[in-house]
This record gives C-alpha cells, sequence and structure tokens, in this order.
C-alpha cells in the first residue's frame, strides 16, 4: 500500500523545506514538524491492548499500545525524521543503519548497522526522507528482513514515481508513506523538483 499524505499543514511546511533560500536550520525544524504530523498518520493501525485502571470516578477497562515501535533511520539523512516522530512514541526504540548512495552507480554501499533485541517482534519505521531510484530503501528494508523484522513500514518525505515502483515491487509486503509523490528523477538521480540533497540541507554541509 502506497499512502501518499496530501495533508494542508505537511504540505506548508514542505513548501518551505523545497525552496533553495531556505537554510539549514528552517529546514530541520520543518522537517522535525512534518515527521510529527506524518508520525501520526503512520501510527493509525498500532496494535492496542486492553488495561485495567481506576479513574478518579470508576473502575473502566481502557487501552495501551501493544507493540514496540523501532525506528531504522538511514544514515544520515534520515535522523532528521527521528526526533520529530520520538515527540509522538517517547519509548521508541531506534536502530541506525548506514548506508550511502554512489555518486557514479547510484547503488547503495552499507557502512553501519546496529539494532535493538526486539527488532524481529516490534513495528518498524524505516525513515528517509528521499525515495529517489528506491535503492537505498530497499537495501535497507533487505538488510532488517535478514535481521527477522516482519513488521516494517517505510516512512519517506518525498518520492519519485521511478522509487516507489521499485520499491513497491521489492517488498510489496511493506507500507510506503510519502508527504509528497514528485515528478520524476533527473539524470543524476535527483528528485525534481524535489529539495535537493536532504543529508546536505539538514546538516549544512556543501
Ligand atoms: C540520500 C537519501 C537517501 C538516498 C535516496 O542519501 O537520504 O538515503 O539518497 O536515493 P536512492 O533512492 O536513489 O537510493 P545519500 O546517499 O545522499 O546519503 P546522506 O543521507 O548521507 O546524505
Ligand atoms: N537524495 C537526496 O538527498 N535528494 C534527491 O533528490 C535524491 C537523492
Amino acid at each position: 500500500m502506497v499512502t501518499v499524505l496530501n495533508h494542508p499543514l505537511i504540505t506548508h511546511k514542505l513548501t518551505f523545506m523545497r525552496m533553495q533560500e531556505t537554510g539549514h536550520k528552517d529546514f530541520r525544524e520543518n522537517l522535525d514538524e512534518i515527521a510529527s504530523l506524518m508520525a501520526y498518520e503512520v501510527c493509525r493501525d498500532l496494535p492496542l491492548k486492553d488495561v485495567e485502571i481506576t479513574t478518579p470516578m470508576a473502575e473502566c477497562t481502557s487501552q495501551i499500545l501493544d507493540t514496540e515501535v523501532i525506528l531504522v533511520p538511514i544514515l544520515r539523512a534520515g535522523m532528521g525524521l527521528v526526533d520529530g516522530i520520538m515527540d509522538l512514541i517517547p519509548t521508541a526504540k531506534v536502530g541506525f543503519i548506514g548506508l550511502y548512495r554512489d555518486e557514479k552507480t547510484l547503488e547503495p554501499v552499507e557502512y553501519f548497522a546496529k539494532f535493538p533485541k526486539e527488532l524481529p517482534e516490534g513495528v518498524c519505521l524505516v525513515l528517509d526522507p528521499m525515495l529517489a531510484t528506491g535503492g537505498s530503501a530497499i537495501a535497507a528494508v533487505d538488510m532488517i528482513k535478514k535481521r527477522g523484522a516482519k513488521n516494517i513500514k517505510m516512512v519517506c518525505l518525498v518520492g519519485a514515481p521511478e522509487g516507489v515502483k521499485a520499491f513497491t515491487e521489492a517488498h510489496p509486503d511493506v507500507d510506503l508513506y510519502l508527504a509528497a509523490l514528485d515528478d520524476h528523477l533527473n539524470d543524476i538521480g535527483y528528485i525534481v523538483p524535489g529539495l535537493g540533497d536532504a543529508g546536505d540541507r539538514i546538516y549544512g554541509t556543501k
């Protein structure tokens, strides 16, 4: 399932992220706020369990989350989505995948992996602002599936149609959430209109 979260607040904040004159501080702040808004929708189907509680008025049955949530940012740019989601799910655990895209081949190259032990039982939210060719997202989901992850959602900010096609063909069992579906990839693998290089814009490199 592919869900494009066409929400006015998300679209408004994303417009400021796209503008080339937006500096890294404002870019990061808008990304953080969008991450929280996306988390609200992405977590809509998390499982709940009954608990017996006592309010000031009476005993009753109420519900709390019945799963570990594991955030898996793809380094570097995926880190930009972590804090905004953590604001809503402060008990979330975090695993890390280090991948970069080789600038010539556009193939993802793995350089780091570290996950909490609950990875196989939890709901894993794999985070990366950009889904361009889809190579990095596909490799990241391959990596956590190999380590036993079963319940996986892929959360991206901007996707290209080429990346959406590749990802959904490679991992038809993984729900994909986007804040926006853009027009196309250019000949060096950048999303158009996109927002440029997300990692560089978050961290002020280049
Ligand atoms: C960017 C982005 C994705 C990847 C998307 O990362 O954050 O991880 O490219 O491209 P793809 O869909 O074609 O694989 P980059 O390799 O620039 O690394 P960075 O996050 O360290 O900047
Ligand atoms: N990675 C980015 O950061 N931006 C793009 O447009 C494509 C890949």
